[in-house]
């Protein structure tokens, strides 16, 4: 899509880091912007502070993990703007726990978030984006994570590597319908990721410290002191409009990420040419 001004974005887990820059470079750009987020006080600031730059801002308190939640959250959205274009289904979280330690319930959380919450962008804006036919783009957040197993066997890569592989799916059905799909892949940016737990709904049990003694613990450590000094979100959503605009399917936002991910690709090359002849 190359005219935004105008146009309606909507963002999950926009009220803070990634989502927030999102919603921030779209009014900048002349968007009406419909913040969706599961943190009531901070989607408030949020709203309050995008309003100072249009007055076409708007909030909804939204669950992404649950689908009625994400379809009254659309509605909004209807209501407010009439048409949406944009679609960023970003909001996620983290929690691990560490190769032998990861609670069913850690994995249900982060499954439902940071998967089936696109699941649920999808299923509830597609229809209308198709429908009005003024073209759109979806943007799926996952994160470098999805492309290469470093962070380890955990729930938060299961469902960043989903998000990938749906989202190179979804971009070849809808490109006929003119409408794009992005998948946003960063590496650490500074955001409140690490502190994920402050959204944990009840049903999915208490977030639970690490114990210092567990393998896992000294990783969680290192990641924090990455996103601490990671990019600045802003930058993020930068490349996000650019990528908007010029219809790219993966969005990297660091340097240097070929050569992070090769060696698992470089990988998978050499098992299948070493497939010996029927
Ligand atoms: N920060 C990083 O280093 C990094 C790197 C790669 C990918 N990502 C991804 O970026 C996305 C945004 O995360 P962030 O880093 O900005 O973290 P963040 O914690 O600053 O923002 C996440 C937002 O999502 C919201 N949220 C959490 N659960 C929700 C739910 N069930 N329904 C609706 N909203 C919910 C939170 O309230 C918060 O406002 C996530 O998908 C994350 O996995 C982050």
């Amino acid at each position: 899509m190359q005219d935004l001004a105008g146009k309606t974005a909507f963002v999950t887990g926009g009220a803070s880091g990634i989502g927030l820059a999102l919603g921030r470079a779209f009014a900048r750009c002349g968007m009406n912007v419909m913040l969706a987020d599961i943190e009531t006080d901070a989607l408030q600031a949020a709203v309050k502070s995008l309003r100072e730059i249009s007055p076409d801002i708007s909030g909804t308190v939204c669950d992404a993990a649950d689908a009625e939640s994400v379809e009254r959250a659309a509605q909004a959205a209807f209501a407010a703007f009439g048409r949406v274009h944009v679609v960023c289904n970003n909001a996620g979280v983290a929690a691990g726990g560490g190769i032998d330690h990861i609670s069913l319930e850690n994995w249900r959380w982060v499954i439902d978030v940071n998967l089936m919450g696109v699941v649920h962008g999808i299923k509830s804006f597609l229809p209308h984006i198709r429908a009005h036919g003024e073209g759109g783009h979806i943007v799926n957040t996952a994160s470098m994570a999805g492309m290469d197993g470093g962070l380890g066997f955990s729930p938060y890569t299961a469902s960043k590597f989903a998000v990938v592989g749906m989202s190179e799916g979804l971009a070849v059905q809808l490109k006929p319908h003119g409408i794009g799909v992005s998948v946003l892949c960063p590496s650490f940016v500074r955001t409140r990721i690490g502190e994920s737990g402050r959204n944990r709904p009840q049903r999915y049990g208490e977030s639970r410290a690490l114990d210092p003694a567990n393998p896992a613990a000294a990783m969680v450590a290192e990641i924090a002191r990455q996103i601490e000094a990671g990019l600045d979100p802003a930058t993020v959503a930068e490349r996000v409009l650019e990528a908007i605009r010029r219809d790219e399917l993966y969005i990297f936002t660091h340097r240097g990420m070929r050569a992070q991910a090769e060696p698992r690709f470089d990988a998978i090359l050499a098992a299948m040419e070493a497939v010996s002849p029927p």
